[in-house]
């Protein structure tokens, strides 16, 4: 009987991708994949280490996993990805449960990894430079629903944002080349999947490492000619890069969502010099005012820290008023986080907890009335909705608009419809009848 094995995926869509590619190569090498860790002889467990939260999640679930272990109900327990990659020797000997601890590039190693641990059982990390980024020829299991999929377009970052982990924890920036993702983005398409949600640590720069001319304006060119695909969207932009020719690429081709994340971080040119964006607050705010230009019917989302070393009542209350007239569609805000290893880390006037705490509230309160209005603004019109499923607490259908985004947006729970032509994946028009802070309600039309 062949041995089974269960994938644990936590922290962001980019580890997501990986952990399906772990899983395509393990499946293909012959084991049985499972979804319950407790049904497993292997558990391998792809981390998150962005922040506190994230690291104690993975922790938690380090820990959990090992008592499995202890119960004799496992066999072999693998760490893999940014916890892994960025305290190997530390996890190593606080986790002696932990039998192998895989950094986020040897993903396309595990199968190796894990066959000559079976030989040999010696416990061993593998954590180097990450290199590697996936091809379209790379297996993938994937864990997300059938009609949508994330297309990790390049890997790693070159910025040196001073509160964030993530470039050292992902390497340097690499970019697949446009034939790579549009055959992959093809063989989705076959697979049946209509949503295509085009990832990377910062989207904007794509191409530009492989300086052949390859940018993110012409990959769009080209996978807005795959067949089938009804959706696609642009997820973690940085604000450089926004060139016209993708802003109108954008606006006028209706495949491509007229929706950007794309994270300004704050306004005050104190903070962003301090946090080294390289962008001013009257950047941040011609960007702003260049993307409502050029997409009128844009969806913006961004992500805001509060609380970084330095930043002043003065600061925020810039930074509040920022969030009151930008009016951004969706937005997501983080408490700093002070990362060993960061510039900001050692940087020495820190923002106690308890301030923090009521800076990210009074941003969250003031988002809610900003997003309820918008929402209550959409009453009355009429939406294309892609159906997720039904939910069975509130006996509704769920589904999402071009507006919102996997995972971190809200949904449009349908009052009709319980007819069998409502399918997940299924696009329908909806007619938007109520509004709720963060999602809508509504009926199908015709019905
Ligand atoms: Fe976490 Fe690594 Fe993603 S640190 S947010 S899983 S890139």
């Amino acid at each position: 009987m062949s041995e089974r094995i269960s994938i644990v995926s936590l922290g962001c869509a980019r580890n997501l991708v990986d952990s399906e590619v772990m899983g395509g190569l393990l499946r293909e090498a012959g084991y049985e994949m499972v979804s319950q860790p407790e049904a497993a002889d292997i558990v391998l467990i792809n981390t998150c280490s962005f922040i506190d939260a994230a690291k104690e999640e993975s922790i938690d679930t380090i820990l959990e996993t090992a008592r499995l272990k202890e119960e004799g109900m496992l066999r072999t327990l693998i760490v893999a990805g940014c916890l892994s990659q960025r305290y190997p020797e530390d996890l190593a000997r606080e986790l002696p449960e932990v039998d192998l601890f895989i950094g986020t590039g040897e993903v396309p190693r595990v199968v190796e990894i894990l066959k000559e641990h079976q030989q040999n059982k010696k416990r061993r990390l593998y954590v180097g430079v990450p290199r590697y980024i996936y091809d379209h020829a790379a297996p993938r299991l994937r864990e997300t629903p059938s009609y949508s999929a994330f297309v990790k377009v390049s890997e790693g970052c070159d910025h040196k944002c001073a509160f964030c982990i993530i470039p050292q924890l992902r390497g340097p920036h690499r970019s697949r080349p446009i034939d790579s993702i549009v055959k992959e983005a093809s063989d989705l398409a076959r697979a049946g999947v209509r949503e295509i949600n085009l990832i990377a640590q910062d989207l904007t720069a794509y191409g530009r490492d492989r300086r052949d001319g390859t940018t993110l304006y012409r990959l769009l060119q080209e996978m807005v000619y795959v067949p089938d695909i009804r959706w696609i969207r642009l997820l973690y932009a940085y604000p450089n890069f926004l060139e016209e020719p993708l802003l109108d690429l954008i606006h006028e081709n209706e495949k491509i969502c007229k929706y950007l994340d794309i994270p300004f971080q704050h306004v005050s040119g104190r903070i962003l010099r301090r946090m080294r964006r390289g962008k001013s607050g009257s950047a941040v705010w011609d960007a702003i005012h260049k993307l409502r230009r050029a997409i009128p019917n844009l969806t913006l989302r961004t992500s805001l820290i509060v609380g970084f070393p330095g930043e002043t009542e003065e600061d925020f209350q810039e930074l509040l008023d920022f969030v009151e007239e930008a009016q951004f569609e969706r937005l997501g805000v983080f408490k700093y986080s002070m990362e060993e290893g960061t510039a900001a880390a050692s940087m020495t006037d820190q923002v106690p907890e308890g301030e923090k705490e009521r800076r990210w509230q009074e941003v969250m309160d003031l988002q809610a009335e900003i997003s309820r209005r918008k929402n209550e603004a959409l009453i009355g019109t009429a939406q294309e909705v892609m159906i997720q499923g039904y939910d069975p607490d509130v006996g509704k259908f769920t589904g999402r608009t071009q507006a919102h985004a996997p995972e971190v947006d809200g949904l449009v729970y349908i009052e009709s419809g319980a007819g069998a032509r409502i399918r997940p994946g299924n696009f329908v028009d909806v007619r938007i009848t109520q509004a709720l802070d963060y999602d809508l309600i509504g009926a199908i039309l015709g019905q």
